[in-house]
C-alpha cells in the first residue's frame, strides 16, 4: 500500500519505518528540512534502539523515502497518517491542535483521488469531526474518509511495541476504510494482535483513557510505596502479589520517581481539559496529576533526610537524567525539577547519561556532565540512580566508592537492599 506519514517525530518515523518493513511504500514527511536531509543520509534524529537499522534497510529497498513536500507526498499516497505533535498549550492544559489542523488544511489542497486520512497523533475527542469539516470545505466527501488510529508504542520499546501490539484500534464507521486498514495491519493481526473497530470518537478517547489509567497505576503504587516506607513493608512484595490478580495486572506497578515523558503528563492534563469542557469532573485523574507533581517534592525531602538535613555544599550524582531508560528524551523528566531544586539548596550536581550531555543543564553553574560512570560517582556524597539503564545494573560500588562517605539512593529499586547491607553500603531505595 502507499502510505504517507506527516510528521517524522517519534510516532511518524517509527510507524513509517515499521510499515515499510511490512512491505508498504512509505513517504515520511516533515517541514523540518534539516531533519529530512539527515534522514535521507540515514541520520536518525532520536535515540531509539533498532530504528537506525530499520530505516537504513528500508531506504535501501526504496520502500521508505523522506520528503519535505507535503502536497506531492499526499498526492502519491492512498493512506495519510497525521503524526504531528499535540503539545500542551501555554497557560492552559488542553492540547494545542494547531499543527494538526494546519496539516489537515494542506491535505485538503492535495486530494486528487480517494484518500484515507488517519489521526495517529493523540488528539482529543471530536478532532476527527473537525478535520472532516475542514477538509469537506475544499473536497467532496466521497473523496476522503477521516479515521482515528491511536498509537500505543513506548519510547525505548517502540519497534517491539509496534510489531507486537496488544491491540490495534481503528475508529471509523466507513466499511471501505475499515477493510483497507484491516488489510494494512493483517501481518500484525496474524501474529496475535487484537483488531478493534470502533466509532471515531471512541478511538480518540481510548488513547487518553489508556494513558490516564497507566499514569494512575504508577501514581497509585508510588503512594503505596510512601506508606511502605513508614511501616517497614517492601513495596515490591506488594506490587508482585497485587499484579498476579489478573484484574489488576503486573505491568506499570513499579514505584519510582514522578512519571514523565512526552505523553502521560500532557495527556492526563488534556483529558481533564476535555472533561471540563463537557462539565464532567475527572476527580481521580486530577488527583493523579497533583500527586505526581508532589512526588518531586517528596523525593527531594527524602534526599534531605538521607543527607541529614544538609544538602548545602553536598556533591550529588545523577545516574541517568532522561525521563526513563533507553531514550534520550528529556521531556518532563523528573530531573528537570529535582536538579534545579537541589542546586537551589546549595548542592553541586554531576550527571552521567548513556545518551550523553544535555544542553538543558547548561544554564546551571553547579551542574556538570561526566563522560563515564566511574568519573561521575568518584568522591561524591550521594549517588541517585534515576533511570534503569542496563549500564547501571551491575556497577561495582564496592570497588568504586568510598563507603564511609558515599550514600546511594536507588530511585528504581535496581539493587538488592540485602546485598548492599551485607556490603556495608549506605543504600536507600523506594518503598522499603
Ligand atoms: C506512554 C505509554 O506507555 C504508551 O503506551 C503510549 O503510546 C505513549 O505514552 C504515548 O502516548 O505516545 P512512554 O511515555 O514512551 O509511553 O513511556 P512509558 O514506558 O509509558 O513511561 C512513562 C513514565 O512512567 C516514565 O517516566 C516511566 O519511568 C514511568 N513508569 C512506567 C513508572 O514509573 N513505573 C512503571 O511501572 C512504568
Amino acid at each position: 500500500m502507499k502510505l504517507c506519514m506527516i510528521g517524522s517525530g517519534y510516532v511518524g518515523l517509527v510507524s513509517g519505518a515499521c510499515f515499510s518493513d511490512l512491505g508498504n511504500d512509505v513517504i515520511c514527511v516533515d517541514n523540518d528540512t534539516k531533519k529530512i536531509d539527515n534522514l535521507k543520509k540515514g541520520i536518525i534524529p532520536i535515540y531509539e534502539p533498532g530504528l537506525e537499522e530499520l530505516v537504513i534497510r528500508n531506504t535501501k529497498q526504496n520502500r521508505l523515502i523522506f520528503s519535505s513536500n507535503l502536497k506531492e507526498s499526499v498526492k502519491k499516497s492512498d493512506i495519510i497518517f497525521i503524526c504531528v505533535g499535540t503539545p500542551t498549550r501555554k497557560n492552559v492544559s488542553s492540547a494545542d491542535l494547531s499543527y494538526v489542523y494546519n496539516v489537515a488544511k494542506e491535505i485538503s489542497l492535495s486530494i486528487n483521488k480517494f484518500k484515507i486520512i488517519i489521526t495517529k497523533s493523540t488528539v482529543p475527542v471530536t478532532t476527527g469531526d473537525i478535520i472532516e469539516n475542514l477538509i469537506s470545505k475544499k473536497v467532496n466527501k466521497n473523496l476522503f474518509c477521516v479515521a482515528s488510529n491511536p498509537e500505543f508504542l513506548r519510547e525505548g520499546e517502540a519497534i517491539r511495541d509496534f510489531t507486537y501490539p496488544d491491540r490495534i484500534v481503528i475508529g471509523t464507521d466507513d466499511k471501505r476504510t475499515n477493510k483497507v486498514l484491516k488489510e494494512l495491519y493483517s501481518p500484525l493481526i496474524s501474529k496475535g494482535a487484537q483488531y478493534i473497530q470502533t466509532a471515531r470518537r471512541s478511538a480518540e478517547l481510548i488513547k487518553y483513557a489508556s494513558n490516564a489509567f497507566l499514569a494512575t497505576k504508577i501514581t497509585f503504587i508510588n503512594e503505596i510505596a510512601n506508606l511502605c516506607e513508614k511501616i517497614n513493608v517492601n513495596v515490591e512484595d506488594v506490587a508482585i502479589a497485587m499484579g498476579l490478580d489478573k484484574r489488576i495486572g503486573s505491568r506499570f506497578l513499579r514505584a519510582g520517581p514522578a512519571y514523565g515523558g512526552s505523553c502521560f503528563p500532557k495527556d492526563t492534563k488534556a483529558i481533564v481539559a476535555t472533561a471540563n469542557k463537557y462539565k464532567t469532573n475527572l476527580s481521580v485523574i486530577k488527583s493523579v496529576i497533583k500527586s505526581n507533581e508532589n512526588r518531586n517534592k517528596f523525593l527531594i525531602n527524602r534526599v534531605n533526610l538521607i543527607l541529614k538535613n544538609k544538602i548545602k555544599n553536598k556533591k550529588i550524582t545523577f545516574l541517568g537524567v532522561t525521563f526513563k531508560a533507553n531514550t534520550d528524551d528529556m521531556r518532563d523528566s523528573s530531573c528537570l525539577t529535582m536538579i534545579p531544586e537541589l542546586v537551589k539548596k546549595g548542592a553541586s550536581i554531576k550527571y552521567y547519561d548513556p545518551t550523553g550531555y544535555k544542553e538543558i543543564f547548561k544554564k546551571f553553574k553547579n551542574v556538570s556532565y561526566e563522560k563515564t560512570i566511574e568519573r561521575s560517582i568518584d568522591n561524591v556524597d550521594l549517588i541517585i540512580i534515576h533511570t534503569e539503564w542496563n549500564d547501571f545494573k551491575s556497577i561495582n560500588f564496592n570497588k568504586l566508592i568510598n563507603k564511609k562517605k558515599t550514600k546511594i539512593f536507588d530511585m528504581r529499586n535496581i539493587y538488592s537492599s540485602i546485598k548492599m547491607k551485607n556490603d556495608r553500603i549506605s543504600y536507600f531505595s523506594i518503598g522499603k
